[in-house]
């Protein structure tokens, strides 16, 4: 495996793989790998001939406050193991190469960003919509994967490929999650082991609806609270929104039906933890 540093390198090398004929795969991360990010390679590796990761702390999707220079980071660590997931490129820019002085341009997808997360969390979106952007630019691959476990992100940057016509697919890998349900995340090990064990009461939540859902409910306020209960029942855990809506134009679902995306976010100590579960009814 590669590190690649510039992005005009970064594009000729992915040029020249196309060139010979050879399908390119990319999987955007931010590092700090976990089985999440693993299972994205692990997809890309068995459906590409070459993959690029990229692994780039973004700075402009963490606003003033967030977690940006508390974000975990192990370089050798994720260079080891992408390399042992048959990764052909790790691009590792830093933020001078992607923001060079004067940078000024943005992407912002009206509408899906600013509902859900991007309530609570202004301009988020943007960074991320405006660096894949970049991304998909500097590394023009066939197919591009994200995990289904931030579904707005996933949703945004479908409209985004869409509305722009980057001719580039979007693949969405599923969640991947914790024996004991937890969906992985870099921002997992800032949990305190109690806190830990209260955060379990996301996916509990979920499945409260799926079960719902199985035995024939429709009605989204019913869903709706009952993610509630087994959240308020977990004082370690503070809600911050539940979300049940359309999973492509994430419009809001009085009635379920078609494919359902029910989503959450909730605080458990000093982590953000997000989760969702998506529905295809009839
Ligand atoms: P990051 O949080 O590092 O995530 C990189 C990719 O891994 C994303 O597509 C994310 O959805 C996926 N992922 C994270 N946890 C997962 C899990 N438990 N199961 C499956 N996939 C999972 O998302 C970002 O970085 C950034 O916003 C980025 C897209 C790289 C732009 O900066």
């Amino acid at each position: 495996m590669e590190i690649v540093r510039e992005p005009a390198e970064m594009r000729r090398i992915v040029e020249l793989a196309r060139a010979r004929g050879k399908t390119v795969g990319l999987v955007p991360t931010m590092g700090f790998f976990h089985r999440g990010h693993l299972e994205l390679m692990r997809r890309a590796v068995a459906e590409c001939d070459e993959v690029v990761v990229t692994l780039f702390v973004n700075p402009t999707q963490f606003a003033p406050g967030d977690d940006l220079a508390d974000y975990p980071r192990d370089f050798d660590r994720d260079r080891r193991l992408a390399e042992s997931e048959g990764v052909s490129y790790l691009f590792a820019p830093g933020p001078g190469e992607i923001y060079p002085r004067g940078f000024a341009t943005s992407v912002e997808v009206e509408g899906l960003s600013s509902v859900m997360c991007g309530a609570g969390r202004p301009g988020h979106f943007q960074g991320v919509a405006t660096v894949v952007a970049k991304l998909f630019n500097i590394v023009p691959a066939q197919a591009a994967y994200f995990g289904q476990k931030d579904a707005q992100q996933l949703a945004v940057i479908g409209a985004m490929a869409r509305d722009l016509n980057f001719p580039v697919v979007i693949k969405a890998v599923p969640t991947m999650r914790e024996d004991d349900g937890l969906a992985m995340s870099s921002r997992n090990v800032y949990l305190e082991p109690e806190e830990r064990e209260a955060a379990t009461a996301l996916f509990h939540s979920l499945t409260a609806a799926r079960e719902l859902i199985c035995s024939g409910e429709r009605d989204a306020s019913v869903i709706r609270e009952a993610i509630g209960e087994v959240i308020s029942a977990e004082p370690l855990v503070s809600l911050e929104y539940v979300s049940i809506c359309g999973n492509i134009y994430l419009e809001p679902l009085s009635e379920l039906s078609g494919e359902v995306l029910i989503a959450l976010a909730a605080r458990v100590g000093k982590a953000r933890l997000i989760d969702n579960m998506v529905f295809e009814l009839g």
